[in-house]
């Protein structure tokens, strides 16, 4: 099983590149930048990964994002998350960035989004790994503040594909960004929003019916409304759920207790992603390999998994095909048991 899923082609739909800083990279860019940490050790930074909740978490990840400063730090922390999609067989890669986080320390927009889109360039070009780049707003700073994020990615429109968004979610619901939301889908962007993780399964509604959302980033508590589950079912809405966070982060208890598979049975569009690998535990394979144990996953629920995501990216017919056609080798190979 651990072999199957080593090599099983994986598309990655929500993962926040800041929250691919490994504490190692932390120290190293901190020393480069002058920039004083919290912590004096990278021991002492991993000890500090023990959440309550999301705010928990939160508080730990917007100080860690503090060693970014330079277009070249961008570009290291994005190519070190692409040389982990190359060791864990990621295809196709769907990442977050949260411009606020940065713009707000007087960090250029420009100098995030030329960081991140040249190593991105550098991974289609050398590693074969094809990616999108989805904008996100922070949902605990106002509206208006997002549109003026929004204004500033107009220029970069080519190159995001989306806006999304993350950041507290309990008490900032969708509904306060329908307004931003309306704009950045007339100017051509899709959107995409975290809703359901720690908010209600009412927020999910409104992320599909006022922010006209084309997936929902994480949506577990969907169970708590059995009619939305039929809808999501019914409509295909993909749930782009992310196990080892949801332990973390305190969402389920043990990941035996995840209902992944419960929502996978049930036929709703659900994948697997890492969501913040450095802080949570985990990259995309020891999230599948992790659930797989946790929940007794099959290889036809693998295969499914693996489906779901590249039915729910962000892509073009020739390279979805391509990527479906890798998934049917990988499946004859494990039907030859050579997995
Ligand atoms: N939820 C909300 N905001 C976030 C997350 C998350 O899991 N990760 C980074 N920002
Ligand atoms: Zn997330």
């Amino acid at each position: 099983m651990q072999e199957a899923i080593a090599r099983l082609p994986k598309v990655e739909l929500h993962l926040h590149i800041e929250g691919s800083l490994e504490p190692e990279l932390m120290f190293e860019l901190a020393a480069r930048n002058g920039v004083i940490l919290p912590w004096d050790s990278v021991e002492a930074v991993r000890r500090a990964y023990a959440f309550s909740d999301l705010q928990s978490f939160l508080d730990v990840y917007y100080a860690g994002a503090s060693v970014l400063v330079t277009e070249q730090d961008f570009h290291d922390l994005t190519w070190a998350y692409l040389q982990r999609c190359r060791s864990d067989k990621v295809r196709h890669t769907e990442i977050f960035f949260d411009p606020q986080t940065h713009t707000d320390r007087g960090i250029a927009f420009d100098t995030v989004i030329s960081g991140i889109t040249r190593a991105l360039d550098a991974g289609r070009d050398q590693l074969g790994i094809s990616s999108q780049l989805i904008l996100c707003f922070l949902r605990h700073l106002s509206a208006d503040a997002a549109m003026a994020t929004l204004e500033q990615a107009l220029p970069w429109k080519d190159r995001i594909v989306a806006v999304g968004l993350d950041s507290s979610e309990k008490g900032h619901p969708p509904e306060k960004f329908q307004h931003v939301f309306d704009r950045a889908r007339g100017e051509g962007f899709l959107t995409v929003a975290h809703a359901g993780e720690e908010g209600p399964a009412d927020y999910i509604r409104q992320a599909l019916d006022l922010l006209e959302v084309r997936r929902i980033d994480h949506g577990v508590r969907c169970v708590e409304d059995p009619e939305l589950v039929t809808r999501l079912v019914a409509e295909q809405v993909p749930l782009t759920v992310c196990p080892l966070s949801n332990v973390k982060l305190c969402v389920f208890e043990r990941l035996e207790d995840h209902n992944l598979k419960q929502l996978l049975d049930a036929g709703v569009c659900v994948t697997i992603n890492s969501d913040d690998p450095s802080y949570f535990g985990g990259y995309i394979g020891e999230n599948f390999a992790a659930s797989a144990e946790a929940l007794d996953l099959s290889i036809d629920d693998l295969e499914r998994l693996a489906r779901n995501a590249v039915n729910a990216a962000f892509l073009e017919t020739e390279r979805r095909d391509d990527l479906l056609i890798e998934i049917d080798q990988w499946r004859e190979r494990c039907e030859s048991g050579c997995a």
